[in-house]
């Protein structure tokens, strides 16, 4: 099956493309040759996923899915969360941010967070959304240079490394994206509601 990805970021392209295996060819946006700045405006992850979709969509005619993260933070009240992409500001690189969170949590010892991934396929004029988590805490310093984003910084509950020391398989199989896409699939399978823990929502666009 052919699926198209709204996404500019080739990091996600690779990671979905490994999780979703060979039964799927993932297209970036561009494979299709589209340059396009992707509205994310929404307060919630959910609402951008969605937004995303359409966006596309709309510019497409094409079925298409799209994903939001956030990284959310308990001593920050679940900040940076739905604004982690711009947290230092626009136009920030995702060492800007990395260097803000250490800053903001400099001296705090509550470290615990979680990286939540919402999902949304546009599938034959249908909207399906897709949820993914994954609990962890936030180091003092960078370790790691794999992944992207935050990932130097992350560790998952049950692991001693940062999602950037560990290889891509490993990260893929516990990530918040893993488990949002793997939820996506069994609902192409035709398999949905057979894994546990993690929502599934459909309403018409
Ligand atoms: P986006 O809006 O879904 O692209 O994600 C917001 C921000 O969260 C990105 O700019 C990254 O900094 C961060 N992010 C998203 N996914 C991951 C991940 O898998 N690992 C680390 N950081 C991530």
């Amino acid at each position: 099956m052919d699926l198209l990805f709204a996404t500019n970021n080739i990091h996600k392209i690779w990671e979905v493309q490994e999780i979703l295996g060979d039964a799927f060819r993932v297209f970036s946006l561009k494979d299709i040759n589209l340059c396009a700045d992707i509205p994310e405006t929404s307060d919630t992850l959910a609402g951008n996923a969605v937004q995303k979709a359409r966006f596309i969509h709309q510019k497409t005619g094409m079925d298409c899915f799209a994903d939001d993260t956030g990284l959310e933070v308990d001593a920050l009240d679940g900040r940076p969360g739905v604004y982690s992409a711009r947290y230092a500001g626009e136009g920030c690189s995702f060492d800007d941010n990395v260097a803000k969170l250490l800053k903001e949590l400099s001296g705090v010892e509550n470290r615990n967070a979680r990286f939540r991934c919402v999902v949304c396929l546009l599938l034959a004029g249908e909207e399906h959304l897709f949820e993914g988590r994954i609990e962890g805490t936030i180091l003092r310093e960078r370790k790691g240079a794999q992944g992207f984003g935050y990932d130097p910084i992350f560790v998952p509950a049950g692991y001693h490394q940062t999602f950037a020391e560990m290889p891509a398989y490993l990260k893929n199989g516990i990530s918040h994206r893993g488990k949002a896409m793997f939820r996506m699939m069994k609902y192409l399978k035709g398999n949905e509601g057979t894994d546990s823990g993690l929502s599934l929502v459909s309403k018409p666009v």
